[in-house]
């Protein structure tokens, strides 16, 4: 059966390339630094961003994590967007693991932060207040339609971090659909924050791995405190090896995905029992409101024909396009979901 996964970019299956990469490439322990493919991504990674270091982390979630335990103190805040990933889908970590405060401002429909709301929250040198150590913006922001935030609009916030000595951390899981959704490069994106993460396993279709980078100092912290999540791995070369093929060849194809959301919002927006404007879809997230026309359980019939889409409750979808999805792939899933819909109507 034909399987259209249109659930995450997560769902990427590795290439030709990353897997003959992965059966090629050179490897040592990296926990010593002798991973030349490791050190090659790393090396990599930091150049593309423009930033001193960067390390290989197992996950978006780990890189995080890891910037913000490498940035804070215990009895530390920091400030975050309400519909941030950090804030709502990565457990606690931070105050679990290291008795940091979320201190969450509401994301502006556009997945950015107002510098004055964060101005006005960042707390005062004052002994009964935890003090502001981190704040965290997100590019693209995903709950808010994936949309992408423009260098100013970070710089603005950036500003009034830095006029108080607070860093900036990026959680830039997709970065790369932001930099060429904006036509800019990542460098360009990051230039004004202090840490970016970034995830091989989305849209550049790696099957595991993030980067974390930044100054060379936060850096070499943040290895520290890998290692004291348990994530310093040895033969990580296997994870890094896609990684090199994803940076040198997986990037600009990101158009496509944009184009074949775009596409998917535009024809379903012709079929009754959706409601969605192809001029709301930025990147590779489409969100779909369905309406009262709708038939309940169309996201199971689909399922039952290969096109698995995101039911994310309360009458919203998430669709993702991503490299493991064609335009004909697209074309097919309008004329199911069409279909489907017609037939469970009668
Ligand atoms: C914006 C954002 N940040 C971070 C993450 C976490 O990445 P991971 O699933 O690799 O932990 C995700 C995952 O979906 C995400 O969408």
């Amino acid at each position: 059966m034909r399987i259209v996964e249109l659930r995450s970019d997560t769902k990427t299956l590795p290439t030709p390339a990353m897997r003959e990469a992965m059966a090629t490439s050179e490897y040592g322990d990296d926990m010593v630094g002798d991973d030349p493919t490791v050190n090659r991504l790393e090396a990599m990674s930091a150049d593309i961003l423009g930033k001193e270091a960067a390390v290989l982390l197992s996950s978006g979630t780990m890189g995080n994590l890891v910037a913000i335990l490498a940035m804070c103190q215990r009895g530390d805040d920091i400030i975050i967007g309400d519909k941030s990933h950090i804030y709502r889908a990565e457990a606690g970590g931070a105050s679990a693991l290291g008795g940091v405060s979320y201190h969450p401002i509401p994301n502006q429909p556009d997945g950015t932060l107002d510098p004055e709301q964060v101005e006005a929250n960042i707390h005062p040198p004052d002994q009964h207040y935890s003090p502001t150590t981190l704040i965290a913006l997100e590019n693209t922001h995903n709950a808010c339609d994936g949309r992408p935030l423009t260098p100013n609009e970070i710089k603005s916030v950036a500003d009034v971090a830095h006029s108080y000595d607070i860093p900036i951390h990026v959680d830039g899981a997709r970065l790369f659909n932001a930099s060429v959704a904006l036509e800019t490069p990542v460098s360009e994106l990051v230039k004004d924050v202090d840490s970016v993460t970034f995830c091989l396993s989305k849209g550049l279709g790696c099957p595991t791995g993030s980067i974390l980078a930044g100054d060379s100092e936060t850096i070499d912290k943040a290895r520290r405190v890998r290692k004291i999540l348990g994530g310093a791995m040895r033969q990580a070369g296997i994870i890094a090896a896609p990684g090199i093929v994803a940076l040198e060849s997986m990037i600009d194809r990101l158009a496509e995905d944009h184009s074949n959301a775009r596409t998917l919002a535009l024809g379903l927006s012709k079929i009754p029992g959706f409601d969605v404007d192809a001029d709301d879809v930025y990147t590779n997230l489409v969100f779909v409101n369905t309406t009262d026309e709708l038939p309940s359980g169309v996201p199971q019939k689909l399922a039952e024909q290969g096109v698995m889409v995101g039911d994310r409750g309360n009458n919203l979808w998430r669709l993702v396009t991503h490299n493991d999805v064609s335009s004909e792939d697209i074309d097919y899933t309008l004329s199911v979901i069409e279909a489907t819909v017609k037939a469970m109507r009668n």
